[in-house]
């Protein structure tokens, strides 16, 4: 038997509701913010993920789904939204728009990744990007944004971490103090740890063993060494969400495993999730819109877990399916009348579903009973016996008369 990939997944009718919940929501609250949608190719040349993402990120070393066009040019499944978004903007010359451009998407992407609860080697994400405004209100504005979402969404256990990276020149040079003070204490470092050091060292910041964590509460931390610009934004981004009443705790070591990130950088988790806790984060990207080859331009956004965000989201109300009529027939009964009356029933702007099964008249009734349809009406040699489910009550009517009876119903419920 052939099945799903491994770490994919059907979205089944029943699954389907509670999404559209969530989509409604995005597009409510982004859209008052003046977001509008876009959806960019499934597939993207490889190299603007290896210039975008970074080519030293485990996204690129390990989790791209890239094959070859048939033509020699190399593609990969998307795995983020910014790198294609900010592609975007650049290809349609979206510079010479009023800014900032705000975009926002719900889209699916694809990393390689081991399968486990909500860890998907395709995964849907809603994503927000602000493009040409490098205002901390822009980077503020987002983030309020996304903790109204989870909000509207009702994700439980939620708790906001920021940070600032502050720019790739004073990074590199706290890279290279970390990496002399990581060299200092080698013996006090887990072995895996000691290797990465010329390598990564900001990954210290992330180990679970106890000595290498207690040596690094001592390491200099990155929030102390930004320059004067970059402070005096992050100062500004706090005390705008100080203002908006939005709690969050300062991560010095918040890591993202995107290389683009330039100033502030976030990240929303729930305790309700388990091991991948990260239900949506983002942060600022100064520079990556020039390694794009396009003009100098600033840009913010983020990007949260469409499935992470149902599994915290366990009581998301979904809307209720309304069947006004169910089109039985007696077996000896023109088909062609039950299915015009059917598709008039639909013209009139009700939801009518006819008998397709070949049931009996019985199983027709006990159907339309389980799809919850308020009315039946039942073809007959002559005429139509229509009833009513709710009240039980029954009666024979001409074929004219079924679809005004049901809508004068509709009226008076
Ligand atoms: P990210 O943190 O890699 O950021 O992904 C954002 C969210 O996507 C995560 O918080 C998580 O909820 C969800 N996610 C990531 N990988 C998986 C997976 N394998 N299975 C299920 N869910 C997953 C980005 O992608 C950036 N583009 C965000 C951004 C936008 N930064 C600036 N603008």
């Amino acid at each position: 038997m052939i099945q799903a990939p491994r770490g994919t997944f059907d979205v089944l009718p029943e699954d389907h509701a509670r999404r559209a919940v969530i989509e409604a929501h995005t597009s409510r609250i982004l859209g008052a913010a003046g977001y509008r949608r876009i959806e960019t190719p499934a597939f993207e040349a490889t190299e603007l993920f290896a210039r975008g993402v970074g080519e030293a990120t485990d996204i690129v070393q390990k989790e791209m789904y890239t094959f070859d066009d048939g033509g020699g040019r190399s593609l990969t499944l998307r795995p983020e939204g910014t790198a294609p978004v900010c592609r975007a903007y650049v290809e349609h010359g979206m510079h010479k728009l009023p800014q900032p451009v705000r975009l926002w998407y719900l889209s699916s992407f694809f990393r390689s990744e081991a399968p486990q609860k909500g860890r998907y080697r395709q995964f849907w994400q809603v994503g927000a990007e602000a493009i040409g405004a490098e205002g901390p209100d822009t980077d503020a504005e987002l983030i309020v944004l996304l903790a109204e979402l989870l909000e509207a969404l009702a994700v439980r256990d939620v708790t906001l971490k920021i940070s600032s990276l502050g720019n790739p020149e004073t990074r590199a040079q706290y890279r290279a103090e970390l990496a002399r003070y990581l060299h200092q204490h080698e013996d006090a470092l887990a072995p895996e740890v000691r290797a990465r050091i010329d390598l990564n060292p900001l990954r210290a910041f992330d180990s679970t063993d106890a000595t290498t964590r207690a040596t690094m509460e001592d390491a200099p931390k990155l929030l102390d060494r930004l320059s004067a610009e970059d402070a005096e934004h992050f100062e500004a981004v706090k005390a705008l969400l100080d203002d908006a009443g939005i709690a969050y705790q300062l991560d010095p070591a918040l890591v993202r495993g995107l290389d683009y990130y330039t100033r502030t950088v976030f990240e929303f988790s729930s305790t309700a999730l388990g091991a991948q806790s990260g239900v949506g984060g983002g942060g600022r990207y100064d520079r990556l819109i020039e390694q794009l080859d396009g003009p100098p331009t600033a840009g913010c956004g983020w990007a949260a877990g469409i499935e992470r965000m149902l599994l915290a989201a366990t009581d998301l109300p979904t809307a209720a399916h309304t069947v006004d009529l169910f089109v039985a027939r007696v077996p000896t009964a023109s088909s062609d009348r039950a299915f015009a009356i059917s598709t008039q029933a639909r013209r009139a702007g009700l939801s009518a579903q006819l008998e397709l099964a070949g049931r009996s008249l019985k199983g027709q009734l006990k159907h339309a009973d389980r799809i919850g349809a308020r009315y039946v009406a039942i073809v007959q040699d002559a005429g139509i016996a229509l009833k009513n489910m709710e009240s039980g009550d029954q009666q024979e009517l001409d074929t004219a008369a079924v679809i005004p009876t049901i809508l004068r119903g509709s009226r008076l419920a």
